[in-house]
């Protein structure tokens, strides 16, 4: 999991009401009437394709799929359950089609679990949040964990190598023997930290942490939408500039990022959402290689004035990300380790001018050094590029 975009895909029968993924509880629904959704659910629009070349496109590397969320709904053809894909008018396996075209097209396959389940009648777990608030009464939970090993079975052997699994809201108790059932069935797979035990990674959620660099394999996830994972017929997208800066800051802190977006009840990916994949595709393709296998580059670098970055390095090149973008359309270092033979801006692949130059803003706070000079890097055409984070490529 070294510095990988992937797309996050939460999707399930919720996405009939447009309003959210836990709308079941959160708009305290009448359970049967949410649940007779099923009989609604056709995604006739639907092209497993078409979404798959929308991530490739947009330079990410995995899809992440909701198979099951906290209503228990189950979008792939399990025995253990009838409430899945193929009760629907739909009757077409959606995990199935999605595990194809990404096998189709080079991309790898996460599954997402979600360990509430308001479906399920013995899956209420008093130590664990989000639990459906009538089924204390018939908890069971040795006949959950059978069903969820059961179709813990199905996900990791039916459907092809998968890359990540993401537990989702924590148990709250340990038990060491389901992350050990998906090893022993995917070798090689990285778990995420939400499930029975600590997994393999971290999974920030909506936030961009402070710091420079992740000391844990870290996994970022974010929507495209302020307010919902799943389809919101009325969503506060958020703006490509922020989702831009994020997955820059977090990818180059070391992080992988899962952006996700919630696919229509038809199949189709909205057009807001849809833009904004394209649009945060279009500057991470042209950046992607400075975030992938980098380490944290230590040398401790200064400029005058505040713009922020993070500089990083491989193979005896230096990125400079400057995840928030730039005020100033220069770089002037007053601590760097050499001249480089060269320094390129990402965003536009051309080379800019370097300069070993005095700095007027500076001549009385340098002067007691006896060296007011910097090393310039000018004439950055901030401008052309407003909502991008803007990297600089330094070759030594
Ligand atoms: C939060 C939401 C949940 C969503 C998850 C994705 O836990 O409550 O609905 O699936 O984030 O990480």
């Amino acid at each position: 999991m070294n510095n990988k975009l992937g797309m996050f895909i939460h999707w399930g029968i919720y996405s009939i009401y447009g309003i959210h993924e836990q709308v079941l509880a959160r708009y305290d629904l009448p359970k049967n009437e949410y649940e007779a959704s099923v009989k609604e659910f056709n995604p006739t629009e639907f092209d497993a394709e078409s979404i798959v070349l929308l991530a490739k496109n947009a330079g990410m590397k995995y899809i992440c799929f909701t198979a099951k969320h906290h209503d228990g709904f189950c979008m792939w053809d399990t025995k253990y359950t009838d409430y899945n894909i193929m009760n629907t008018p739909y009757n077409r396996d959606i995990l199935r089609m999605l595990a194809d075209a990404c096998d189709k097209h080079g991309i790898a396959l996460s599954i997402y679990y979600s360990n509430p389940d308001w479906h399920h009648p013995s899956a209420y777990n008093h130590l664990s949040s989000h639990q459906w608030k009538s089924d204390p009464d018939t908890s069971n939970p040795a006949a959950y964990r059978e069903f969820v090993k059961n179709q813990l079975r199905e996900l990791c052997s039916n459907y092809g190598k998968l890359y990540t699994f993401f537990w989702d809201i924590p148990p709250r108790y340990e038990d060491r023997s389901f992350n050990e059932l998906i090893r022993s069935l995917q070798p090689g797979i990285l778990i995420n930290n939400r499930g029975y035990d600590e997994g393999d990674f971290a999974t920030p959620e909506r936030t961009v942490p402070e710091g420079s660099r992740f000391k844990t394999l870290t996994e970022a996830c974010q929507s495209v939408g302020s307010q919902s994972w799943g389809y919101r017929t009325n969503e506060d997208y958020y703006s490509a500039r922020y989702l831009m800066s994020s997955i820059d800051k977090i990818m180059a802190m070391g992080g992988s990022y899962l952006l996700n977006i919630g696919p229509m009840p038809s199949g189709l990916v909205d057009s807001r959402s849809e833009g904004l994949i394209r649009r945060v595709g279009s500057w991470y393709n042209k950046v992607s290689h400075s975030l992938k296998d980098t380490e944290e580059d230590t040398f401790g670098y200064e400029i005058y004035g505040d713009d922020k970055f993070i500089a990083i390095k491989k193979g005896g090149k230096t990125y400079l990300h400057f995840y928030e973008g730039m005020k100033i359309a220069a770089i002037s270092f007053t601590k760097w380790p050499g001249i480089p033979v060269k320094a390129v801006l990402l965003n536009s692949g051309e080379k800019l001018k370097v300069a070993y130059e005095r700095l007027p803003e500076l001549f009385w706070f340098r002067q007691e050094k006896s060296d007011d000079h910097v090393l310039r890097i000018r004439d950055i055409p901030v401008d052309d590029y407003p909502d991008e984070p803007i990297v600089i490529e330094l070759t030594w």
